[in-house]
């Protein structure tokens, strides 16, 4: 595992679009699987100012999102469809049809949804890059304490806490659903390279959970354990209860050392 410490959130979101911007220069056709929640919206917004700069396009790219909420109406501003228009796609050169949510529409059977969205994620050729954002309680997508670690795109009942954590997005008259899709832990798995992002205190005990914890369904994070290439993107205040955080400054520094001898890590692995 890769535990990337910077001193902000703006800080995290410069190397966020830059590990995109990377990616895209080797491959501009890329998969890029896509997070919701506050934190992912620095990130959308530094390569948004990318793209106006003219330093990346996303004409060829493919996104996969790693969650819907299922029982909003179409075009809900709560959505998470209308989530990634107003703060990437509507502003990029994407095209909309390149853009994938596990949408569950009133008589859809869920686990038709579900097994269909594995199978275009597959179509596709797999996810390259995986954006991930955490709950408090561990949760990443929506998959939430208790879910398999082998788990694929489903519809999950939410927890109380993260309804809770979630319902500043609502007004208190909005229907606030319970229920949603996500991609599985195993779907999450399977993308080439993960980058988890993290910022504030809030964090910091599920951020700990995540990279110094048990491998465990109590914190579905630290299922990213197994991954082979997995980035954790944090600010110092959720990086705050790590005990190994002057060891992973330092072995950044290392990183960096070896990377200006031997070249950089995309090259290095490839994809
Ligand atoms: C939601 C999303 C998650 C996201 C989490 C954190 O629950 N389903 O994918 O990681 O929110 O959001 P925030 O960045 O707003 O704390």
């Amino acid at each position: 595992m890769e535990v990337l410490i910077v001193e902000n959130a703006a800080a995290a979101a410069m190397v966020g679009a830059g590990r995109v911007a990377e990616l895209l220069a080797i491959k501009p056709n890329a998969v890029l699987g896509l997070a919701t929640g506050s934190t992912s919206i620095a990130v959308y917004q530094e390569l948004v100012s990318r793209y106006r700069r003219n330093h990346i396009s996303f004409a060829n790219v493919v996104t996969f999102n790693l969650d819907e909420y299922v029982g909003l109406i179409s075009g809900s501003p709560q959505s998470y469809r209308s989530f990634m228009d107003r703060e990437l796609f509507d502003h990029v050169d994407i095209c909309i049809e390149n853009t994938h949510f596990p949408a569950c529409h009133p008589g859809d059977n869920p686990r038709l949804v579900g097994s269909e969205y594995e199978a275009k994620i597959i179509d596709a050729g797999g996810i390259d890059l995986q954006i991930l954002g955490i709950g408090r309680n561990g949760h990443i997508g929506f998959n939430e304490p208790g879910s398999s670690l082998s788990s694929r795109t489903r519809i999950k009942t939410l927890t109380e806490s993260t309804v809770h954590d979630n319902s500043r997005l609502f007004s208190e008259n909005d229907f606030q659903p319970h229920l949603a899709m996500t991609m599985g832990i195993a779907t999450i798995l399977e993308a080439r390279r993960t980058v988890l992002f993290a910022t504030g205190k809030h964090k910091a005990a599920a951020v700990r959970d995540a990279i110094e914890g048990p491998l465990s369904a109590r914190c579905q994070a630290s299922a990213l354990q197994l991954h082979e290439r997995a980035t954790f993107v944090l600010d110092e205040a959720a990086a705050s209860l790590l005990e190994y955080k002057d060891y992973y400054q330092w072995a950044n520094a290392e990183n960096e050392a070896l990377m200006r001898e031997f070249g950089h890590f995309y090259e290095l692995q490839g994809f």
